[in-house]
């Protein structure tokens, strides 16, 4: 398990950086297995890195054709909803990029109950990875992080925290009063690389929190997620770094 934290000191740089990272992770796994699995999550800090990727620079280097889209997680709610991280990156990415339609392996969080969404996705990644039992290596899995320390759509005190088993699950989030799909904590930490994207004041607590030393590393949801057997790459801009404790500086890059 290696651990990496960037900081971005210029936000044109944050999510150009992301963005290289994905360009990288797919000539990787091209080359490696003649095809690139990249997980989304949702949510407002990816939108910026959709539309850069596609921009012309980098709409032209990652290999759509070989490019497998899939869910961190999703709402419950219908692939048209504004709330749908579907719908937020077809909007600003899959819509504008020359990856075909057959490579795009979407949530349905309109199931019902949300369970069967769950186990739709579940069956569906098993057949795309040809597995029974064993859990599937994606090559990128981004992520993001709530003020709550919650990451996917594990959120604190919530079921799925303790899904040791299934790849994906149904989680009633008593916070939001709502159903959501996550994938679990199993399938999540068995990626490539794991990339967290991170901006803004706002998040500066969570992340000194997340980073601190002098109390256990498993109080958040997002503290759980570990590279079992690849990278875990932590992009912070200039604001959600702000808060870093000073303990972890040297293990801090500037980009
Ligand atoms: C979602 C995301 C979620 C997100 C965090 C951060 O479905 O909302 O998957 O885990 O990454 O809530 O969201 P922001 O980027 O909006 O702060």
């Amino acid at each position: 398990m290696s651990r990496q934290i960037k900081v971005a000191l210029h936000d044109e740089d944050f999510y150009k950086e992301a963005a290289l990272s994905i360009v990288e992770s797919a000539s990787k796994a091209v080359e490696k297995n003649g095809r690139f699995t990249l997980v989304l999550s949702g949510g407002s800090t990816p939108v910026k890195l959709f539309q850069l990727l596609s921009d012309t620079y980098f709409k032209s280097r990652v290999p759509w054709s070989k490019t497998f889209v899939f869910w961190v997680d999703e709402r419950c709610v219908s692939p048209d909803h504004k709330d749908s991280n579907y719908k937020l990156a077809m909007d600003n990415l899959l819509s504008k990029v020359p990856i075909p339609t057959n490579n795009i392996f979407r949530m349905k969080g309109e199931m019902t109950p949300p369970s069967a969404g769950a186990k739709a996705y579940e069956s569906e990644i098993k057949a795309f990875f040809k597995l029974t039992y064993s859990v599937p290596v994606f090559d990128f899995m981004l992520m993001g992080i709530g003020e709550d320390g919650h990451t996917a759509s594990l959120f604190p005190g919530t079921a799925a925290l303790n899904e040791k088993n299934k790849l994906v699950t149904s989680n009633f989030v008593e916070r939001l009063n709502s159903h959501r799909i996550t994938l679990t904590y199993p399938v999540i930490n068995n990626a490539e690389r794991i990339f967290f994207l991170v901006q803004g004041e706002s998040k500066a607590p969570i992340i000194k929190e997340i980073f601190r030393t002098d109390f256990a590393q498993d109080r958040y949801p997002a503290q759980k997620i570990i590279s079992i057997k690849g990278e875990l790459i932590w992009l912070l801009n200039k604001g959600a770094a702000s808060k870093l404790p000073n303990e972890i500086r040297d293990e801090v890059k500037n980009v």
